[in-house]
């Protein structure tokens, strides 16, 4: 087994750095693809004939692929899946409220967040704003990477039994943030003015979320971890991307990645996995070549999908959470994820494909199954075989904390993630 060159991670921080929410992430992904010659077509253009590599984008989720002069209607796809979302805290409509004093922002908990990680950090904020442009509408990203939130933990003084009866955390009411204290006449519709150049009274709407502002980074004594807020599962989407690019458009079938928004809270949605963008995407590459329902069929009976997103590695302090004798380490590749009740989509034929993948790679694969007595988390391989009827593999790289606001990875699984997803797409 050869080993793994840790300046591919080192690359990796400021793409997670750039992208603090998922509509930064999609356009993280998308420059990078498009520095790598990629053409983006608006969604509502017309695809082409013509061979090349391509990015569409919907919100925060994007498509990309390459096609070659062999790619006809009936070719298959290889597509990685992965999503651009994680858990956080998103600001309410009407967020400006105070109490004792402190000038508070209204936030509700996105997806299964593990709230004790986000108290006492250094929070910005960060999002879309839609702002008037004449008589209709502009979107605007921003990003406010100073410390202007907190969420202060109350002291062990006032909760002398925490350490015995564990943090209770109310999602409404001991979660509203702190960025200041008196009383001001300035609301959060000013701040996001400012925040993107505008008047206040031309704010007509927001996706707006906090985040720790610490950036990526290589830690442990010898470097063998990734820290960084939304492993789970800018990871796969950062690898995937560079996969893609590796793969060129030179295997037999048409590489794809698809990157979705909303995985966390369900996947319904316009630009979620369980929404038409992956499908109509196809639909609409094949039809470009001239074909139809028939030859869409055809294409989608020999393509696969690799469901790319973190797994949980093997965690020291409480090993009896894991399966014995299906234990998993960082640093030690990439993980196969099955469940028999298709929690996971991995069947024996998927499974199979990705291990040929990572024998092409030379790298090591190591296989998840949760203890048959806890309840297994889910993605969008599921979601992703039951709309397409596509053949799905799960997999992801290894790491601790899912969900935390700062979660861990090893620091040598993402380069072989990258090479076994580039042989993947190239089969
Ligand atoms: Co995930």
């Amino acid at each position: 087994m050869r080993t793994s060159d840790r300046s591919f991670t080192v690359g990796l921080l400021p793409q997670f750095d750039a992208s603090p929410t998922p509509y930064h992430a999609a356009a993280t992904v998308a420059s990078t693809l498009i520095n790598a010659g990629f053409q983006e077509i608006p969604e509502s253009g017309a695809f082409s004939a013509v061979a090349g590599s391509f990015v569409v984008r919907r919100g925060g989720s994007l498509v990309a692929w390459s096609t070659s002069a062999e790619t006809t209607s009936t070719t298959g796809f290889r597509i990685v899946g992965a999503h651009t979302d994680s858990p956080n805290l998103r600001v309410k409509p009407q967020p400006d409220t105070a109490a004792a004093g402190w000038r508070q922002l209204g936030v509700e908990v996105y997806g299964g967040a593990l709230l004790n990680s986000w108290l006492d950090r250094d929070l910005g904020l960060a999002g879309r704003v839609v702002v008037r442009a004449g008589a209709s509408a502009r979107t605007l990203l921003f990003a406010d990477r100073r410390p202007i939130l907190r969420v202060p933990q109350l002291a062990i003084h006032l909760d002398r039994e925490v350490s015995e009866r564990g943090l209770l955390l109310n999602r409404q009411t001991h979660m509203v943030p702190v960025w200041g204290v008196g009383d001001s006449s300035s609301t959060f519709v000013d701040y996001l003015a400012d925040a993107v150049d505008v008047a206040a009274g031309d704010v007509l709407s927001w996706d707006a979320m906090a985040f720790d502002v610490a950036p990526a980074c290589i830690a442990g004594l010898d470097d063998d971890f990734l820290v960084s807020g939304r492993i789970d599962n800018l990871l796969s989407c950062f690898v995937a991307a560079d996969a893609l690019i590796a793969a060129g458009a030179s295997g037999p079938n048409v590489p794809m990645i698809c990157l979705f928004d909303h995985e966390e809270v369900g996947s319904v949605s316009a630009s979620g996995a369980a929404g038409p963008l992956l499908e109509s995407t196809v639909a609409r590459i094949g039809g470009a070549l001239g074909g139809g329902v028939g030859e869409l069929a055809r294409a989608a009976s020999s393509s696969v999908v690799v469901s790319a997103d973190g797994a949980h590695a093997t965690h020291p302090n409480y090993v009896d959470r894991h399966e014995k004798d299906h234990l998993i380490a960082v640093n030690g590749g990439p993980v196969l994820k099955t469940n028999a009740n298709q929690r996971y989509a991995t069947d024996a034929e998927s499974a199979a494909e990705f291990r040929l993948a990572c024998e092409d790679a030379d790298v090591p694969l190591q296989e998840f199954v949760s203890r048959t007595d806890l309840a297994c988390g889910s993605t969008i391989g599921p979601l992703t075989a039951g709309r397409m009827g596509i053949s799905v593999v799960d997999v992801g790289c290894p790491q601790l904390a899912m969900h935390s606001a700062r979660e861990m990875a090893g620091s040598d699984d993402p380069e072989w993630f990258r090479d076994a997803l580039r042989a993947f797409l190239v089969r």
